[in-house]
């Protein structure tokens, strides 16, 4: 191949040979980007008929959905980039809002550019009236993560011309408006539960101050957040921003890949990230915490874990198997939190037990180390918030990310429905029993659901 269609293609020339030792041919495998087409392993076949080989990959553990330019992370290394920029910096010099600003546009704002970025967010932070009718129809104890799954995807319904997703102006429209109101909807959701009266957006905050004004002023007339808290929601906000292809992340790009409004892909991410082994995790943190009780207990626990008989929840991490790069940042501002706020007994019972758990070698053998949630659910505890709204919180900064990858993808040359393949395993060309001859043992090898009862 020439140098200048290599270029083009994003080839080098290198490829990789396959023997097929079922038939004895091999194949040319061309490499780019250090990886293989898929679709080029369908030419492997024993049979000129055949479907051709595919690569069987259950929860895509190898396997490169998309391009993307957004988040650098190497899990082995422990680190963790936006568009390039370590996360130890931009939480050090950084807002979330510019940092919002960075995943969106690819680059940090200019003065200007951020000025009116913060503006727009900040003007768009009130929701329609009839969302808080909607909000209603809710029980008193409806989890909130239900709550802001519901509402991000009524959002749609309240700006239906967002569904034109090759539109510039709707695209930017919907990026303001799912960043601005999703601290709104999230404060909602716990003022519901909390039975009291929704408070209003104060644009005069800055976006965690707005945050922390909407969940718990009362009667006074302005909120006044300490600073030491709104810095360390800031710096809460920025590690939670994106993290490339995580599960809600690649919900939102695989609901979006069919070309619904991006309110709904959205409300997608957000019903992943519901999940205790991805945003529920600190959720599950504090519940794990307060079922431990007491730093006695501490060995027992773990060793109910090391038994395998449950898993030592904030710990552990699909691709960092090193220090989470996040856990280390938040862990500082956590102290200032701790400063800010009452004593709490479980965060003396989280201190002890990530430092035994840190000290035994069922854990360090196994790579397994503190991730970020282990600390924003102690963080969010010694706020005062109910552990039932921790992801919700979660799903404030991660809407950015949500956000950036949804754009990327809708302008990726290589974008196509999501449409992956299986592996049958059941029958085929099977007869279809009369009702009346049905034995009921002729069930298929692996009944695919058993009624109870
Ligand atoms: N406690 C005890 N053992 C664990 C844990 C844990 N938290 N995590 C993994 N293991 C063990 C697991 O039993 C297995 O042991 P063995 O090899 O003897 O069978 C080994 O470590 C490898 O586990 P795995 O399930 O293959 O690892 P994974 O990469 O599939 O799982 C994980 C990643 C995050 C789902 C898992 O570590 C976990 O369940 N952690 C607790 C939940 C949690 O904190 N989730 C938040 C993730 S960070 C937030 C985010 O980015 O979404």
């Amino acid at each position: 191949m020439m140098a200048e269609d290599e270029a083009k293609q994003g080839t080098t020339g290198e490829s990789l040979t396959v023997t097929d030792n079922r038939t004895g041919q091999t194949y040319e495998v061309p490499i780019t980007e250090d990886s293989i087409r898929a679709l080029d392993l369908r030419q492997i076949k024993v049979e000129e008929d055949d479907f051709g080989m595919m690569s069987f990959d259950p929860a895509f553990t190898n396997t490169a959905a998309c391009r993307s330019a957004i988040t650098y992370i190497d899990g082995d290394a422990g680190i963790l980039q936006h568009r390039g920029i370590p996360i130890e910096q931009l939480c050090e010099h950084s807002t979330f809002l510019e940092v919002a600003y960075l995943l969106v546009f690819g680059n940090l704002p200019t003065r200007a550019q951020l000025e009116d970025w913060v503006f727009d967010v900040t003007t768009h932070t009130f929701v329609h009236e009839d969302i808080k009718k909607f909000l209603e129809g809710f029980r008193y104890d409806a989890h909130p993560m239900g709550m802001l799954l519901a509402t991000v995807g009524a959002l749609s319904t309240f700006y239906p011309d967002s569904k034109n997703t090759d539109d510039q102006i709707e695209r930017y429209l919907a990026t303001i408006r799912l960043i601005a109101k999703i601290p709104t909807l999230a404060a909602f959701s716990y003022r519901h539960n909390m039975g009291l009266p929704y408070v209003y957006p104060d644009n005069d905050l800055s976006y965690p101050e707005n945050f922390l004004s909407m969940l718990f002023k009362m009667t006074e007339a302005k909120y006044e957040p300490d600073p030491r808290l709104a810095k360390a929601l800031d710096v809460l906000f920025i590690l939670h921003a994106d993290h490339e292809q995580n599960c809600s992340t690649s919900a939102v790009r695989d609901v979006g890949s069919s070309g619904v409004d991006p309110y709904s892909a959205i409300a997608a991410g957000v019903a992943a990230l519901y999940g205790p082994l991805h945003g529920g995790a600190n959720e599950a943190v504090l519940k794990m915490l307060r079922r431990i009780g007491s730093v006695e207990e501490i060995p027992a626990f773990l060793e109910g874990v090391k038994n395998q008989e449950e898993r030592l929840m904030g710990f552990g991490h699909r691709v960092y198997k090193n220090y989470d790069p996040r856990a280390r940042i938040i862990k500082s501002h956590a102290d200032d939190v701790f400063e800010a706020t009452e004593y709490n007994p479980l965060v003396e019972i989280a201190t002890e037990l990530e430092k035994r758990a840190l000290d035994d070698d069922y854990f360090t053998s196994r790579k397994l180390y503190p991730n970020v949630d282990f600390y924003s659910g102690i963080i969010y505890e010694a706020l005062g918030i109910p552990p039932e709204m921790f992801t919700v919180i979660f799903a404030i900064p991660r809407t950015a990310g949500w956000v950036a990858q949804w754009l990327e993808m809708s302008d990726d040359p290589d974008k196509k429905i999501s449409r992956p393949r299986q592996i049958y395993t059941g029958l085929t060309d099977a007869d279809y029993v009369p009702l009346g001859e049905r034995s009921g043992s002729d069930r298929i090898e692996g009944p695919p659901a058993t009624r109870p009862g």
